[in-house]
């Protein structure tokens, strides 16, 4: 199957992953700046720089680099059939089950994709998360997140809508081949871990959106360091390690399970 769907295919089809398009991203949400209104920005500053800007729109959420690492993680676990479901714990609008719905139909497998968001955006954070978010950022409905799945003529995910406390405990696939956490903030990612890590299998991949080690990675996107704390704490008396990847600009992590 090829690949190239990660760059053409996708409405929000960043193709750069410059710190400039994501201080952007970051300023056209704080401003609330609605996508009309950021497509304008773009072009003014294609004008004036004769460059072109495409991450003054809002809701992007990954880039090329971590599509491309997500691509050949998720397609492992399918290939190897290791046992279980796909989930992504943070979906928003989408843009990263999509990808995950493309693989599991390119590989014409019977594997589920369930997906879980408040849809009201982010709850309450804490000093741990640093300021780059507050409570209520990244809000959106439902229904984007199905048309997008429409849009790109694929089979409808099962949906948990909530905040992870109650959806996670009693809503996950018993069995979990690939998992991607996204939820930004440290309670977020520390209650996906306490209920998806026990139901992945041997094999299955965990992978964590913008865990940011400055450490190995001095320029990357360490905005949301809550992420990588509560990763710390959960794995430290865990047998797996944290591998982190390169992703351009962005950040972001993954651990493999070494036993169901
Ligand atoms: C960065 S967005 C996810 C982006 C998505 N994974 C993608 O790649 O397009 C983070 C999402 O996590 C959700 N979220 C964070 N913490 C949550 C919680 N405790 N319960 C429910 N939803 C939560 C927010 O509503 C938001 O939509």
């Amino acid at each position: 199957m090829d690949n190239f769907f990660i760059t053409r295919d996708f409405d929000w089809n960043v193709q750069r992953s410059s710190h400039v398009d994501r201080a952007l991203n970051l300023l056209t949400r704080r401003l609330g700046i609605n996508s009309n209104t950021a497509a304008l920005v773009d072009a003014m500053l294609q004008r004036l720089t004769g460059q072109k800007f495409s991450a003054t729109r809002s809701g992007i959420s990954t880039n090329v680099e971590q599509r491309m690492n997500m691509y050949h993680l998720v397609s492992q676990t399918i290939a190897y059939n290791v046992d279980g479901d796909l989930v992504e714990v943070g979906c928003n609008e989408g843009q990263s089950s999509v990808l995950i719905a493309k693989l599991i139909k390119g590989f014409n497998s019977s594997k589920k994709l369930h997906v879980y968001d408040s849809f009201e955006g982010l709850p309450s954070t804490r000093r741990v998360d640093g300021d780059a978010y507050k409570e209520g950022d990244l809000a959106t409905t439902e229904d984007v997140l199905i048309n997008n799945f429409k849009l790109h003529g694929l089979e409808m995910p099962v949906i948990h809508r909530g905040w992870f406390d109650d959806t996670l405990p009693d809503g996950l696939p018993e069995k979990i081949c690939f998992a991607h956490l996204d939820g930004d903030l440290y309670d977020s990612i520390s209650v996906s871990l306490k209920y998806v890590y026990p139901r992945l299998s041997k094999g299955a991949v965990c992978l964590i959106d913008d865990y940011c080690d400055p450490a190995i990675n001095p320029d990357g996107w360490d905005y949301l360091p809550g992420v990588k704390k509560a990763c710390d704490d959960f794995m430290a008396d865990k047998p797996e390690k944290i591998c982190y990847m390169y992703a351009g600009a962005f950040t972001h992590a993954f651990f493999r399970k070494s036993a169901d």
